[in-house]
């Protein structure tokens, strides 16, 4: 979704804004530009829907000042075209505005403002903070932003330049994120610290309802009211190389390719081998409390809800917490019953997700306790609940969930393991868990070795226009998230069933031209799911299986080590993410930004 960034210092700024809106390319967007204080006193800037390249070479050759914003829209309010993207000018040219978020009372402010006169040059919300800032006449940029905010309802992360305060940028914060990054004598701002850690690592992440100005040399921060603040800089462990792409030809690639490694570093400093459980030292909650969870309740999004229906599962089997997993932009909207006794679990990537922030934010205000099972340090649903669990799985830039995904599953074994030590988990099962987690990194690497054969399959698999996944208890989430990455990267219709529900209605689609691919770990759902694939050849269907050992009905099997059933789910998956990939590079498909995705979605 849309980025911000801003430089300013003695570099020269078009380079340095172009580069940093090249590195949130990975969040989706539609159009692109910058604005700069040119030497001669005034403003310049240039913008192009499309590409930031498209942005590039638009700019004119004499675009030189060290001060500047830079923006990447991913279209809410009007067309995806040059004069709806931002900077956004006020009437005088003398306002640039970038802006993330969405202006609930816009229309209002559009109206009011076309009322006095102002002639508005895009269909946008944000077009109406550069005029309110434009027409403020308060002493300082800081008081003339505060002002003009004050009359916004709704979001906003912000970044502003003024032509009359050539030595700052404002910028601000409401429910969009906002880090600046501390340099030498230069500062950057942006919305996502992928932007800048090519330059600094240490940052200040910008709370709601705070607003920041930066010069040259230092920055201040307040809140929109005017009272200072003294946010800590905080050094960010996440290095620029973790952004290249190392050798492949996609993100996706390089992230499926890092698992192992991933899933070493989200297990790395918290085994307890001498409790046979694990070290938690982010929930934030005793053994006391722990015990006093009558219910685990799991929501996220996509990938994420994905994740935490796998989540639940291992709650209930190894803690014996009834746990459930729902997607965040429902249970939001269903004013659903709030237990003092269930445990809430909010589960993000990107921990920006606004439907999932916006259900941490109800269960907040209605007294819950809610935990969070987070990748990025320091997000905004990390800084909201109560505790949680990092997934410790680096930045993930495709669009497309996959390493993080994995992560997240093993980060709820984890506290589900921790959850079950304190409760009835015996020590003999908690080694085994253990024992099962240690396992994990190799036995994903040596999935990982077996890519040639998925190539092969995918490209043989490629032609059919759409495909079933099934899977039973432990194989279902595995089917469901099979399926979205299928059809997210490669646009294959696919639809996830429960294996046992295949006979209750979907059996009807079964025939020579749909490919079934059926997830079928050695546990003891084993021969219900052998029946399910008679069922399906008994109807030629086509079967691609995946399990432990080679099933005699499929047309091809892709044989997965075995570790300890409840960890099933994080191996199974893996093999199913390069049949994604490998479909969508057979089909010549965009496979770090699939059409009409975003990686954050940060507007409802
Ligand atoms: C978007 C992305 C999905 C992702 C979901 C949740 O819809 O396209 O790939 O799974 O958001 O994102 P989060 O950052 O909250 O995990």
């Amino acid at each position: 979704m849309c980025g911000i960034v801003g430089y300013i210092g003695r570099r020269e700024a078009a380079p340095l804004l172009l580069e940093g809106l090249q590195r949130l390319e990975y969040r989706g967007y539609d159009s692109a530009g910058l604005a700069i204080h040119a030497r001669n006193p005034g403003l310049k800037s240039a913008k192009a829907a499309g590409r930031v390249r498209d942005l590039e070479s638009r700019l004119p050759k004499r675009f030189s000042g060290t001060t500047g914003i830079a923006h990447t829209r991913w279209a809410t309010h009007g067309a995806p075209d040059d004069a709806n993207a931002h900077p956004h000018l006020d009437a005088t040219g003398r306002v640039a505005v970038v802006h993330n978020g969405i202006i609930d009372n816009a229309s209002d402010l559009r109206a009011r403002l076309a009322a006095d006169g102002v002639t508005l040059a895009s269909d946008t919300d944000t077009e109406v903070l550069a005029h309110l800032i434009g027409r403020s006449t308060a002493e300082t940029l800081e008081a003339r932003v505060r002002e003009a905010l004050g009359h916004i309802e709704g979001t906003y992360g912000i970044a502003v330049l003024h032509a009359g305060f050539p030595d700052r940028i404002v910028a601000a914060r409401n429910g969009s994120p906002v880090v600046l990054g501390i340099g030498e004598h230069e500062m950057f701002v942006a919305s996502d610290v992928a932007a800048l850690v090519a330059h600094t690592r240490q940052v200040v992440t910008l709370d709601d309802g705070e607003m920041a100005t930066l010069t040259a040399d230092d920055y201040r921060t307040c809140t929109t009211e005017g009272s200072r603040t003294a946010p800590a800089p905080e050094t960010v462990e996440w290095a620029a190389e973790s952004y290249d792409l190392g050798g492949h030809d996609t993100y996706m690639h390089k992230e499926i390719s890092e698992q192992a490694d991933a899933v070493d570093r989200v297990l790395r400093g918290r085994i307890d081998d001498r409790f046979a459980t694990v070290h938690l030292g982010g929930l934030n909650m005793d053994a006391r409390e722990a015990r006093g969870v009558r219910r685990v309740k799991i929501l996220g999004c996509g990938s994420a809800y994905h994740a935490g229906l796998i989540g639940a599962q291992l709650v209930e089997e190894l803690a014996r917490i009834p746990a459930d997993a729902e997607p965040a932009s429902e249970f939001r909207y269903r004013n659903a019953v709030v237990d003092p006794d269930t445990l809430y679990v909010a589960v993000s990537q990107s921990g920006e997700t606004y439907d999932t922030l916006a259900a941490v934010q109800e269960l907040k205000r209605k007294g819950a306790r809610v935990l969070g099972v987070v990748n990025v340090v320091g997000s905004a649903i990390a800084r909201e609940t109560d505790g949680g669990v990092y997934v410790h799985a680096g930045p993930e830039v495709c669009v497309v969930s996959t390493k993080c995904f994995t992560n997240t599953a093993v980060a709820f074994a984890l506290l589900a393991l921790h959850l079950g030590r304190i409760r009835d988990l015996s020590v003999s099962d908690g080694r085994r868990i253990i024992a099962g987690l240690r396992r994990l990194p190799e036995q994903i690497a040596e999935i990982l070795r077996g890519e040639e054969e998925i190539r092969r399959l995918a490209a043989e698999y490629a032609e059919a226009r759409s495909m079933m996944f099934v899977g039973r208890v432990r194989g279902y989430p595995v089917a469901l998230e099979a399926s979205l990455k299928l059809k997210e990267v490669s646009y294959v219709h696919a639809e996830a069933y429960p294996a046992s529900e295949l006979k209750h209605g979907p059996l009807a689609l079964i025939e020579p031209a749909l490919p079934t691919v059926a997830v079928l770990p050695d546990d003891d759902l084993l021969e219900k799911n052998r029946a399910t694939l008679e069922e399906i050849k008994a109807r030629g269907g086509p079967i691609l299986a995946v399990g432990h050992e080679r099933q005699e009905k499929a047309d091809h099997t892709l044989v997965v080590p075995r570790n300890e059933p409840e960890l099933d789910p994080v191996l199974l998956g893996v093999p199913l993410q390069l049949l994604a990939y490998h479909t969508a590079l057979t089909l010549g498909r965009d496979i770090d930004k699939p059409r009409n995705l975003a990686k954050s979605v940060t507007v409802e």
